[in-house]
């Protein structure tokens, strides 16, 4: 079974352009790649950041194109997304008790969970008491079940002084929660703009730099360039005794060779 986790595309309204670079263009760009190569995904989830200035006319765009996206497609909020403005034009979109954007899907054996971790007005990230309960009850209900979590903002830092401030501000909580059930295989996110893995706690993630601008990374002199890369996203592989991340741009390169599979 294969999923997609696409992030940030920072969509602006209708010929707007955002550091010179048209989001819109560089999410379609992605999509194209995932129609025509992993269109059997069983899942695509874009981990927020939607819209760059939460335009609704950047929301419409989206719906409009995820109209013929022939892969099922859960959308996230980030900090630049607006809970009202995306509600005006995804009003279909399954929400928890308290009306955040949170849910879940079991596919394949598997429970894949999709937080709010919007705070807004706040640079940093929260899961209030209200949505850590929700994330308590839906991880109890899936005991017996390997687990994905998907979140905008990163649980932990990425070791750049740019995020300080700008992370997750109550980490410990969600991450004592996902250690103690003990299933939960990988955390995938969104937000820094900024490919990377490790693991946190003990518990694998992958941070992709999404589809819009990227930053670079310079660990030297603790720099955030940013720049824009080719978009790029994730494809994750799960078997029964493994669980894969590849990141994948979206540009075509030339083929050196070719070795048929067995
Ligand atoms: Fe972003």
């Amino acid at each position: 079974m294969i999923i997609a986790h696409v992030t940030d595309p920072h969509l602006v309204g209708p010929d707007e352009t955002l550091f010179g670079i048209d989001p819109m263009r560089r999410l379609d760009h992605v999509f194209r790649r995932i129609e025509r190569d992993y269109s059997d995904a069983r899942l695509c989830v874009i981990s927020g950041d939607l819209a760059d200035r939460a335009q609704a006319q950047a929301y419409t765009m989206l719906r409009e194109r995820l109209a013929t996206f022939p892969v099922p497609t859960r959308l996230m909020l980030g900090n630049h997304d607006d809970r009202a403005s995306f509600r005006s034009v995804f009003s279909d979109t399954a929400t928890d008790a308290h009306g955040f954007i949170q849910n879940f899907d079991d596919i394949g054996g598997a429970r894949f969970i999709y937080l709010d971790t919007l705070a807004p007005g706040s640079s940093q990230g929260r899961l209030c008491e209200n949505r850590l309960s929700w994330l308590a009850d839906t991880l109890a209900d899936a005991a017996d079940k390997d687990v994905a979590i998907f979140t905008h903002y990163p649980f932990r830092g990425v070791g750049l002084p740019h995020f300080e401030g700008m992370l997750l501000s109550n980490p410990d909580a969600v991450m004592s929660l996902l250690k103690a059930h003990g299933r939960v295989r990988h955390i995938f996110c969104g937000h820094v703009h900024v490919s990377m893995s490790g693991q946190w706690d003990g518990i694998p993630f992958t941070t992709s730099a999404g589809t819009a601008h990227h930053i670079l990374p310079d660990f030297s002199s603790r720099d955030a360039r940013f720049v824009a890369m080719t978009p790029q996203f994730d494809i994750a592989t799960l078997d029964r005794n493994s669980f894969r991340v590849t990141r994948v741009e979206a540009e075509e390169w030339p083929v050196l060779a070719i070795s048929g599979g067995v």
